[in-house]
């Protein structure tokens, strides 16, 4: 008999037919957002879900999916919307995709250190007004050659952005729970605390994954740190930032531009950022290029499959 996928939002075409050659898939054709109570409801009967990061399975959905869920694959590299633990007692294996979006968040954080140091949003508000003019001091922004780069999360992708980033003649800092090996390092250096790091950091990219240590990471008190006039830019999750605080900062002009992809509680943004001239801002697009979202869907697929076919799966995280 074939197993039962229900999945959550809609992939892309040769996704969904990938899945739906090898299972009984139950797909999403209007890509509604699922509440709670709708994902328990069509979880019934299933065997897995192919889950993605709109969906928040806390604990009390976990409690409430039936017996015959084994596996959540995640399509997505972050699984913060997901309680692994509750999963874990209920015998319910939780995957993600990793390095297959690598590439593509990387540009997308280079993007956001480009957009927020060269005033990019500005730059577009003024075209739209059709009422500017060259000028020799017209919306000067930071040179990214020779200027100091944070990495908050010297992960895959906070690896593959510090490569992009030396192109631009960025020097390397980073910050990560454990130091890398020196060839790993490539030459960036590495930071025993967040102290450290932020107070060296012309330019921060928040990388590393949303966990309860780096819940609100960026704050009253850790704004601070960073040299005046500094920028921050977030591709990893909006968890990190204390919005009121980051607002402040840049209405004080102690940062000087932010750069975010992420937002806590997104699809809302803190409001403030969209009056905010300095801030350049993006709607999650971290991994949307058409080669890494059939990637990723493809390695959520496959990660179903391994676990049904073998009992085991690489990239289990729980
Ligand atoms: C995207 O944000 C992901 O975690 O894959």
């Amino acid at each position: 008999m074939k197993k039962k996928i229900l999945i959550t939002r809609k992939l892309l075409r040769s996704n969904e037919d990938r899945a739906s050659n090898i299972w009984d898939a139950k797909l999403n054709s209007n890509d509604q957002i699922y509440s709670k109570k709708k994902l328990i409801e069509l979880s019934k009967g299933c065997d897995g879900i192919l889950s993605s990061l709109t969906e928040k399975i806390d604990e009390d959905v976990i409690k409430n999916l039936p017996d015959s869920v084994k596996i959540i694959s995640n399509f997505a590299v972050g699984f913060g919307n997901i309680d692994i633990q509750a999963a874990k007692k209920r015998n319910i294996v939780v995957t993600n995709t990793p390095d297959v979006l690598t590439d593509a968040t990387a540009e997308i954080a280079m993007l956001l250190i480009l957009g927020a140091c060269r005033r990019a949003n500005e730059g577009i508000n003024w075209v739209k007004k059709e009422n500017w003019k060259w000028s020799a001091d017209f919306l000067i922004g930071k040179q990214l050659t020779g200027s100091r780069l944070g990495i908050l999360g010297m992960g895959r992708i906070g690896r593959a952005l510090a490569k992009i980033a030396k192109s631009f003649g960025m020097e390397i800092h980073y910050r990560n729970r454990k130091k890398l090996s020196t060839e790993i390092e490539d030459g960036a250096k590495y930071h025993e605390s967040i102290k450290s790091l932020f107070s060296v950091s012309d330019v921060l990219s928040i990388c590393c994954p949303a966990t309860k240590e780096t819940k609100d990471i960026i704050n009253k008190d850790t704004l601070e740190y960073f040299p005046t006039g500094a920028i921050i830019t977030n591709v990893a999750r909006g968890d990190m930032i204390e919005d009121e605080a980051m607002v402040q900062a840049l209405v004080s002009r102690k940062i000087y531009a932010i750069g975010l992809d992420v937002y806590k509680g997104e699809p809302k943004i803190h409001p403030e950022y969209l009056k905010q001239p300095t801030a350049f801002i993006l709607p999650h697009l971290g991994s949307a290029t058409k080669k890494t979202r059939i990637s990723m869907a493809d390695l959520a697929i496959t990660n179903i499959e391994e676990f049904f076919n073998s009992g085991k799966c690489k990239n289990k995280v729980n």
